[in-house]
């Protein structure tokens, strides 16, 4: 909840106790070194003990309630007609709307599953932005994903409130260019991922389900981030200022003819979930679960992260559950604004997103430059973050780089997990950064993987430059910092 000071500051404030804590320690320079040098440059393989503040993702990563772990000690482990199922399903029901629920083991083991059922070779997937494995799954099941949001989100000072928005008039355009029959659904990603975490409106969510409706084509929803979307619209769509995110939410489901989600976020738990109210979906959906995730009430998930996913739906139908990223999130991109720093305005759902363009403008893209930023933020600060930029897309087919619409380096709030001296040492190690940019260079593959290669690609950095930003970074705060 945001909270006036006597001074007129707003300030996030916590609306929880920390009863149980996790140990972390900062490595210091010469260590945080070596350590980016035995990732490859590469933040997905530095290990937990090297890192200080893990802002990585916000993926399996939040904090858990004290009722979601109590509820995993009640756990039914039946293979079949498993007790904890069918409290999700109540949960789903109540919540969402939708009568039928399929578990799933995460958010991607849906995409999976959309993939194999609905879509083609040489289908077109309509979407407002790709998330990486979205688009990888139905790439792979040979189609062409096309991204249909508004322009403005490529404006990373915006202050368009609802950048996530699909172009209603570039959606009905694709329809007509490859015909309603190629189009097997349209998706709607909630306070979309890779383009700074921006939500949409319900007005926009309204429009494109009509739009789809009229010719017959299927709204698919991927609520990984839904509460937030959800928050969104509670803060920033006129007429919503005092409905409930309970209400927030119906409204959006009811346009929905499926809807998936990764329960890693909104949720707080590990695990996925797919929902419908519609029977021949559900039974088209249902005859691949024991294929590819498992029987009908676990489907690939623990019974104790089922459990806490019942629990966890219902919680964050609560604003201040809701709230706890977002309002992080913007007193963070405030923070970084007021220092100069380039930041992705509006402040989204998810993370803070720096944006690399600005802030290393002397790199081209062939050189990487949210994956360098994203290297130079963790020699400079032990934090993690994440590159959503270049890196993040594979090459053609012909091995062409696909240059990112956006260079981002991503730190993700994980709900509930850090403090404000947390975010006002990462404001002040980012400001230094900035203050010495000219030190960051490029980087270049050693060894690049042909699929998702951000996970598993190793690099090295161009012309020494991180040795110089560690000295320069241990001149001002000395070795142990
Ligand atoms: C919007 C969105 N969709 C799908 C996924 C994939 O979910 P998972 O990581 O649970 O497989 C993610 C994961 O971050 C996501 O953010």
């Amino acid at each position: 909840m945001n909270i006036r000071l006597s001074n007129g500051k707003v300030i996030p404030m916590e609306m929880h106790k920390v009863r149980i804590v996790q140990k972390t320690s900062l490595p210091p320079i010469a260590r945080r070194l070596t350590a980016m040098e035995e990732a490859g440059y590469n933040t997905f393989l530095l290990r937990t003990r090297d890192i200080f503040l893990d802002m990585l993702t916000d993926s399996g990563t939040n904090a858990m309630s004290d009722n979601q772990l109590a509820a995993m000690m009640v756990a039914d482990d039946a293979y079949a007609g498993c007790e904890s199922f069918y409290k999700l399903a109540d949960a789903v029901k109540e919540v969402l709307g939708f009568g039928y629920t399929i578990p799933v083991h995460q958010g991607r083991a849906a995409e999976h599953l959309l993939a194999k059922v609905f879509v083609k070779p040489g289908d077109v997937v309509i979407m407002n932005y790709h998330f990486t494995t979205t688009k990888a799954h139905f790439v792979l099941a040979g189609a062409t994903v096309l991204e249909l949001c508004t322009d403005e989100v490529l404006n990373t000072q915006s202050t368009n409130l609802f950048k996530g928005n699909m172009d209603l008039k570039k959606v009905e355009d694709a329809i007509r260019k490859y015909g309603a029959a190629k189009v097997p659904f349209i998706r709607m990603e909630a306070t979309t991922n890779l383009v700074g975490g921006q939500p949409f409106s319900l007005q926009n969510l309204r429009d494109v389900k009509k739009l789809a409706s009229s010719y017959n084509i299927p709204l698919v929803f991927d609520g990984s981030l839904i509460s937030e979307n959800a928050y969104f619209i509670k803060q920033r769509e006129k007429g919503y200022e005092s409905k409930s995110i309970q209400e927030i939410l119906q409204e959006m489901m009811s346009q929905v003819d499926i809807l998936y989600l990764s329960g890693r976020k909104s949720t707080s738990v590990r695990g996925g979930l797919m929902a419908t109210n519609s029977k021949k979906y559900y039974d088209e959906i249902l005859a691949w679960l024991p294929v590819y995730e498992g029987f009908a009430t676990y489907g690939g998930m623990s019974t104790k992260e089922i459990e806490a996913m019942a629990v966890g739906l219902r919680e964050m139908t609560d604003t201040n559950v809701a709230a706890a990223s977002p309002e992080f999130i913007q007193y963070f991109v405030n923070r970084l604004v007021e220092n100069g720093v380039p930041v992705v305005t509006p402040a989204g759902g998810l993370a803070c997103h720096v944006d690399a363009k600005r802030f290393v403008p002397h790199l081209p893209q062939a050189e990487y430059p949210a994956g360098a930023l994203a290297a130079a933020i963790y020699i400079a600060s032990g934090v993690r973050s994440m590159e959503r930029g270049t890196i993040s897309n594979d090459r053609d087919l012909d091995g062409n780089e696909v240059y990112a619409d956006l260079e981002l380096a991503r730190l993700a709030i994980p709900r509930r997990v850090y403090t404000m001296s947390h975010i006002e040492y990462v404001v002040d190690r980012l400001t230094w950064l900035y203050q010495h940019r000219d030190l960051i260079k490029g980087l270049k593959f050693v060894e690049e993987p042909k699929v998702l290669r951000f996970f598993f690609g190793r690099l090295r950095a161009l012309d020494n430059w991180s040795a110089n930003l560690a000295q320069a970074f241990e001149k001002d705060f000395g070795p142990d910092f």
